[in-house]
């Protein structure tokens, strides 16, 4: 009924609303005594500041959060960090051993992919860290340690509240190992946990773009496709992005790492094509801004319909937006919390134009247990 649904056409539509109240409820408890505290783990500071090695393992938008982790945990911690798809991980007999911290994240916790994955490092005796949604679900059982989002149950079959929670938890191991491994993050773990502690806030700002990006979906709506570009952090946005349209609009959508445009998918671009440009912020990442500046003048010239998330206040932007979402402007390595939000919106709200069930799409269940 509308009741449950918060009065919103689709569950999804909630939860999107509800990110803000996920991420303080992913965050609570967690900073204590002037350090983060991992308390639902059971893996002591010697053992994280052992650690030499990072795998991440998950499954579709699971293993895109993953693709975040990597950008913070290395430059936190500067340990090597992996990012693998869980179906082609055990496959391939990555290198591990007792100091590899496998992290494993997965909403459900049942994720068949994912939970070999588990099974699989800890034959190789590898330590798992599972970060997951549900309380008790076997993921969490199978592994060392487990790091809960505590989002709350996500009906619709998109994730959209646990994609961020997943970032936040990521980050919090990754300032977890940096404080244990006395890095030179280690003095600003209290900083960047304030930074994190404000982004709730920052997202509940974001969600005033809502009516904004509906209006743009039902204009997208008869699009054949969209393609999405990101550099940096905004890469596994894109990605996201992407497989959020897929899912949900049955419309052929990718994501590209801006950088490799001209590498080959520049090719694509036609007369009137949508294509979504996640900006990095002029101030914290000058340099990646401008790189995107013209990625977005040689689509642009292309004939392309650009539609541009940037930080509010972005100027230099604005001429080469045919649609622009401003987004509040928040450190770095935080900004997918804000940019995926209307990524969302955008997907749920072009499936719905099309006609099709937003919170059940075809062929997709919410939690994948066969391999
Ligand atoms: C997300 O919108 C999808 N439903 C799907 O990609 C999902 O993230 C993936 O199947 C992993 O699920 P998990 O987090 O429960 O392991």
């Amino acid at each position: 009924s509308a009741a449950e649904k918060g009065g919103h056409d689709y569950f999804m539509l909630k939860e999107i609303e509800e990110q803000p109240e996920a991420l303080e409820n992913t965050l609570r408890g967690h900073f204590s005594g002037g350090g983060i505290v991992l308390d639902e783990q059971r893996m002591t500071e010697q053992d994280l500041r052992d650690i030499d090695k990072v795998f991440v393992v998950a499954c579709g938008t699971a293993y895109h959060s993953g693709l975040l982790a990597k950008y913070a945990i290395e430059h936190w911690c500067r340990i090597p960090v992996e990012v693998e798809l869980a179906s082609e991980f055990r496959y391939r007999d990555p290198v591990l051993g007792r100091d590899t911290l496998v992290v494993a994240i997965s909403q459900s916790g049942e994720t068949a992919d994912t939970l070999e994955a588990v099974r699989h490092a800890r034959t190789q005796r590898a330590r798992v860290l599972a970060i997951c949604n549900t309380n008790g679900a076997q993921i969490p059982r199978e592994s060392d340690a487990v790091l809960y989002t505590h989002a709350g149950p996500e009906i619709g079959v998109a994730a959209t509240k646990t994609f961020l929670a997943q970032i936040t938890a990521n980050y919090l191991v990754g300032l977890a190992l940096a404080q244990a491994r006395g890095t030179k993050y280690s003095d600003e773990v209290a900083r960047e946990f304030e930074e994190l502690a404000a982004m709730p806030q920052a997202v509940r700002q974001t969600l005033s773009t809502v009516d904004q990006v509906r209006t743009l979906g039902r204009e997208l709506a008869d699009s054949k496709a969209v393609l999405f570009l990101g550099r940096h952090v905004g890469y596994p946005v894109a990605l996201e992005g992407a497989l959020k349209l897929k899912e949900l609009a049955y419309m052929h959508a990718e994501g590209f790492a801006a950088g490799e445009l001209k590498h080959g998918p520049i090719a694509l671009i036609e007369d009137r094509l949508p294509v979504v440009v996640v900006m990095p912020s002029a101030k914290g990442r000058a340099l990646l801004h401008s790189k995107m500046l013209s990625n977005i003048r040689e689509i642009q010239a292309r004939g392309a319909r650009t539609i541009v998330i940037a930080e509010e206040g972005d100027e230099a932007v604005r001429p080469f937006a045919d649609e622009l979402i401003e987004i509040p402007a928040v450190a770095t390595l935080l900004q997918p919390l804000v940019s995926t939000v209307p990524l969302q919106v955008l997907a749920a709200e072009i499936a719905r134009a099309r006609g099709y069930d937003v919170d059940k799409p075809r062929n997709l269940a919410k939690s994948v247990t066969v391999e």
